[in-house]
């Protein structure tokens, strides 16, 4: 899969860990950065990696911060995008399965590298599920167009 990979200077080790642990499963990474500990505003690399993931350039992406927390909720705010920060793998598995994210954040400060790599390989290795989890992606899809919910 082509993957773009986004971080603030809090995740940079992490980062760097994960792009190789993906890249040596045969992944390609599109890594936007930061790759300086010098203090970075995470909605930079939030932003760059969730509209690369909209315009259909690479497969999906991974945001990492110090919680996960605030290069999520940027991602979030680029239409079409559905983020999840997780801590466990679990919720990552679902959160595919349901919900279709097309990027997966998690935080440096939270988890450590092994739970990082669970938690990757169960979400690239999920697959949507489709049926009644679409109607409620496309409801979600009317609120973000329309600021409005029809049915309820
Ligand atoms: C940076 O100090 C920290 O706020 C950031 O990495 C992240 O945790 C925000 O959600």
């Amino acid at each position: 899969m082509k993957i773009a990979m986004g971080n603030d200077h809090v995740a940079v080790e992490m980062k760097k860990e994960i792009k190789v642990y993906l890249e040596e499963k045969g992944h390609e990474i599109i890594d936007v950065g930061t790759n300086s500990t010098e203090r970075f505003n995470y909605p930079v690399s939030g932003f760059q990696v969730a509209k690369m993931v909209q315009k259909n350039e690479v497969d999906c992406g991974i945001l990492i911060c110090g919680t996960g927390v605030g290069i999520s909720l940027s991602a979030n705010k680029v239409h079409g995008i559905r983020a999840v920060v997780c801590s466990e793998p679990y919720t990552a598995k679902l959160s595919k399965e349901h919900n279709n994210t097309n990027i997966l954040a998690f935080g440096a400060r939270v988890i450590g590298i092994e739970t990082a790599k669970m938690i990757v390989d169960e979400w690239l290795n999920a697959k949507f599920e489709g049926g009644r989890h679409q109607t409620r992606i496309d409801m979600i899809h009317e609120i973000e167009m329309t600021q409005e919910l029809k049915e309820n």
